[in-house]
């Protein structure tokens, strides 16, 4: 047994799980640094630990958002097709807006300032690999894994027989799916690094300011699609197809 499998055998909520639950909960971690997509299936005071955060800080914030009434989406208790209609309208097509402009910026202002702000260079490179690997990813969730799901959900609400699927257990695509996420994630946070938190020096003309204003916005945009599939449809696809076949 690995060690996500012992944290997932115990009562306490992961920091993914506690995220699904109130989704207001990822303002709060965010501003500790605390990853609730990738790093989603840890138990809170095991990441604190390990990057030296002080879990008392953390959890008097998360208990003042009890305090305030929950309004948002109750992602939750959406039917799995609707969820993933959902993520390819929203997310999906967020994606392909905004990568054209981030390739032209990216480029231009990695070769303008990259002599003198050499991290330019190495975010430019990092941004070309995430926008070389997202759509396909995309394009696999859309035309092979999602839709299996809403087959999966049409069957639970008719009642009937589910198809075998061409890839074995959806264990299998979902496994490959969180790998590719793990790589975005990993290289956004080296670009969220390596940018000082997305922070442009005093001197950055327009063209630099809006590019890190736009992968800020592109890295919460994909915290928030990456957490609804990796804590949210992924689980809850293998819970209904076990159900299904059982
Ligand atoms: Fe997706
Ligand atoms: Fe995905």
């Amino acid at each position: 047994m690995d060690t996500q499998e012992i944290e997932n055998n115990q009562t306490e909520p992961t920091i993914g799980e506690m995220v699904a639950n109130d989704y207001r909960k990822a303002e709060v971690f965010k501003r500790f640094g605390i990853d609730f997509c990738c790093g989603g299936k840890e138990l809170l005071d095991k990441t604190c630990n390990k990057r030296g955060i002080d879990l008392a800080e953390v959890k008097q914030a998360l208990n003042e958002l009890d305090e305030i009434p929950q309004v948002s989406h109750d992602y939750h208790n959406w039917e799995l097709d609707v969820l993933s209609d959902y993520i390819t309208e929203k997310h999906h097509k967020y994606v392909n807006q905004a990568l054209p402009l981030l390739d032209e910026f990216s480029t231009k202002v990695a070769k303008v300032h990259g002599n003198s702000h050499p991290e330019l260079i190495e975010i430019d490179s990092l941004y070309r690999a995430i926008a070389n690997e997202l759509p396909i990813h995309m394009d696999k969730e859309e035309s092979i894994l999602f839709p299996y799901i809403r087959q999966m959900a049409m069957a639970k609400r008719n009642n009937e027989l589910l198809a075998p699927s061409p890839f074995g257990t959806i264990r299998n695509p979902i496994n490959m799916m969180e790998m590719e996420h793990d790589s975005a994630g990993g290289n956004m946070q080296a670009i969220r690094e390596l940018s000082n938190g997305y922070n442009p020096p005093e001197e950055a003309c327009n063209t630099y300011r809006v590019l890190y204003g736009k992968l800020q916005e592109f890295e919460n945009d994909l915290h928030q699609h990456i957490h609804l599939e990796n804590n949210i449809l992924f689980p809850k696809s293998i819970n209904l197809e076990e159900e299904l076949l059982r």
